[in-house]
């Protein structure tokens, strides 16, 4: 057993907690202060103040938490960090008015990462990827979300998946790696559509990768000029076949009527919602699909952002997401990108918290994680500031110390 007295705040979430994630406001942080938890390796077995530790835990050496803040896992839930290469040209295009969608119909975009990552060797995007994974815990993020999708043939996204279950097992003592597969991420020269390119590439590679047992997830871009919706609705049928949990990145371009598809198919979420209108919004409200936003690309790529005041407003699962990529979001800090978008998306401290642990474990099916409850995981951030406010009023100050 071990744990933590004396904390300045514990940051507990346990009213988000009991509603599910859903319309969190200021008292639900339960902000205790003062704080102590106990945990073993599995489970928390006690929260309160210090001076209420229970007489049978009081004997255990404790750590001094004074002047620090403990809250929740910090999760990033979308990121697509193994890639090779760089798009900084490209960036600089995008500055002097060329456009995003122009350019990836031009060859760039995500087909120009696909070159420059099936031109890196294995060990190369290892070894760039751990590197990316440091930095992002650094931050105080503890569970990441890792999606394939820049092999783009079959060997190379196996490859890929092989990488994040490699980096999965290279980091099992303290970042917690969730792989999910993408090669319906674009479609390569010479495929006719979308339907060849995953009749030919997309699921034989997921039968692969699905007999490995490596995968958590899968995910497809559903947007025009990529996958349209009977190409989402065949691989959607085609996952669960396999029960393999569905993740889709809908909506972002044009309201698509992704985000009521996700919600059909009971995918775990429905990612960027940039032009989800109404009719998904609905959708998302009276589902448990989690409704994953992605801030830093809205602020990267200069477009509108997604409602994100609706969403929570009408009761949908909202959560906070980098996207982290070469592309559309080359910012891998998701306390920053939500301490940025809180102002602009109209969110309070409660619905970016919840957003950044608890809906975005559970975007990832973690369902016994997100908040500091006896019985739950004991899968904490840890901060040096005297108040959780000073973590998202500091932009792009970093406050974590490990846990
Ligand atoms: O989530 N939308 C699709 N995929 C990425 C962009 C990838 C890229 O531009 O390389 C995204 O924004
Ligand atoms: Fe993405």
């Amino acid at each position: 057993m071990k744990g933590f007295k004396n904390l300045s705040q514990i940051l507990t979430l346990s009213g988000v907690h009991k509603k599910d994630g859903r319309g969190p406001v200021a008292e639900d942080l339960n902000i205790i202060e003062d704080g102590a938890v106990i945990y073993n390796d599995h489970t928390i077995l006690w929260v309160g103040q210090t001076k209420d530790i229970p007489t049978k835990y009081q004997n255990i050496s404790l750590r001094d938490g004074h002047g620090h803040v403990l809250t929740p896992e910090i999760v990033d839930s979308h990121t697509h960090l193994v890639f090779g290469g760089n798009r900084s040209k490209e960036y600089s295009m995008r500055l002097n008015g060329a456009d995003y969608e122009a350019i990836a119909k031009a060859g760039g975009g995500i087909l120009s990462t696909m070159k420059q990552t099936n031109e890196a060797s294995r060990d190369e995007l290892f070894s760039i990827a751990k590197k990316r994974i440091e930095r992002i815990h650094s931050y105080g993020i503890g569970t990441i979300e890792i999606k394939s999708g820049y092999g783009l043939n079959i060997q190379k996204e196996i490859e890929c998946a092989e990488i994040i279950n490699d980096l999965k097992i290279e980091f099992k003592n303290n970042v917690q790696i969730f792989n999910t597969f993408m090669p319906a991420h674009a479609i390569p020269t010479g495929f006719a559509n979308g339907r060849e390119y995953l009749e030919k590439i997309v699921y034989p590679s997921i039968d692969q990768v699905h007999k490995k047992n490596i995968i958590d997830a899968v995910d497809i871009f559903f947007e025009e000029g990529y996958f349209n919706k009977e190409d989402t609705e065949q691989f959607f049928k085609f996952c669960q076949d396999l029960n393999l949990p569905l993740k889709v990145h809908a909506d972002e371009f044009n309201d698509n009527g992704g985000a009521s598809l996700a919600c059909e198919y009971k995918a775990l979420s429905c990612d960027h919602l940039l032009r989800t209108g109404s009719k998904g919004i609905e959708s998302l409200s009276k589902s448990n699909t989690v409704a994953t936003i992605l801030p830093g690309t809205g602020f990267f790529l200069g477009k509108d952002q997604a409602d994100a005041r609706k969403l929570i407003d009408k009761g949908a699962k909202l959560s906070i997401a980098s996207d982290f990529n070469p592309g559309s979001c080359h910012c891998d800090n998701l306390v920053l990108i939500s301490s940025l978008a809180a102002p602009t998306l109209k969110l309070s401290l409660a619905e970016i918290w919840c957003g950044i642990t608890l809906n975005a474990a559970h975007s990832l099916g973690l369902r016994e994680q997100g908040a500091i409850l006896q019985g739950l995981k004991p899968r904490f951030s840890l901060f040096k500031v005297g108040q959780v406010d000073e973590i998202t009023y500091n932009w792009g100050r970093n406050f974590s110390v490990p846990v």
